[in-house]
């Protein structure tokens, strides 16, 4: 069976998510940490592919979902549409806590209603971002760096100027892969438990007038 990349489909969302949680705790299967299902999709996967359909890519094995990659090209209004059009649909099955979050599932709802945490000022030349996760038996064949190809060639074609990644630095397999694909760091203050890679993105010659 050949192994494609493809446009994201609404019917996909159901992989979408499963993938997602196979994979959200830095490769590993979230759920035994987290619980319920949804949390990391819903942060993660789900905002991306309905709001920017465009750029969210699948990795299909035969009409089954192996990875995706998921992407905004542009922070600032994703945050804000996160907040206008995303969270209105789960506010209500996920409240504000309104105290610290006591264990991993209650800071996934923290971040739920904090969007706005994604706009850093150190990452203003870097507009874009992305999600990318594919399942244990295809990583290392080329399909992370194909799948990031796919996403920089449609951002150079839609004049985007720069790329970054958020990534939970315990996450030693995944600085790797942006290191072979030329990402750098990015200083940002207090950055918590992530390290922030990003790539500039200079327009093709054909792109250019
Ligand atoms: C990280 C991930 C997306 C990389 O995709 P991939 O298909 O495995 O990577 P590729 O096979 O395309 O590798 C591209 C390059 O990175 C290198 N690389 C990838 N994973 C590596 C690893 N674990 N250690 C060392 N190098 C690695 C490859 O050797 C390759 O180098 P080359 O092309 O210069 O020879 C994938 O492994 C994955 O989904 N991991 C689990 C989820 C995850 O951690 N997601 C990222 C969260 S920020």
């Amino acid at each position: 069976m050949t192994i494609t990349i493809r446009g994201y489909r609404p019917t996909d969302q159901e992989d979408l998510y499963e993938v997602c949680n196979r994979t959200a705790d830095a490769g590993e299967d979230a759920r035994p940490r987290i619980g319920d299902p949804l949390l990391m999709p819903i942060l993660f996967a789900g905002p991306y592919a309905a709001l920017e359909p465009e750029l969210a890519y699948v990795l299909d094995d035969g009409g089954s979902t192996a990875g995706y990659l998921v992407a905004t090209a542009d922070t600032v209004q994703f945050a804000h549409r996160f907040r206008a059009e995303w969270l209105p649909g789960l506010a209500g099955r996920y409240p504000p806590l309104g105290r610290p979050a006591r264990t991993p599932a209650e800071e996934l709802v923290g971040l739920l209603h904090d969007p706005q945490r994604m706009v850093l000022p150190a990452l203003d030349r870097y507009p874009a971002h992305f999600h990318i996760d594919l399942l244990p038996d295809y990583r290392g064949r080329g399909y992370g760096r194909a799948l990031v190809g796919h996403l920089t060639a449609d951002l150079r074609t839609a004049g985007v100027t720069g790329v970054h990644v958020g990534m939970v630095t315990a996450n030693t397999a995944a600085r790797q892969f942006y290191d072979r694909l030329g990402f750098h760091v990015i200083p940002v203050p207090d950055p918590g438990p992530l390290t922030y890679l990003g790539t500039r993105l200079q327009p093709r010659e054909e792109d250019t007038p």
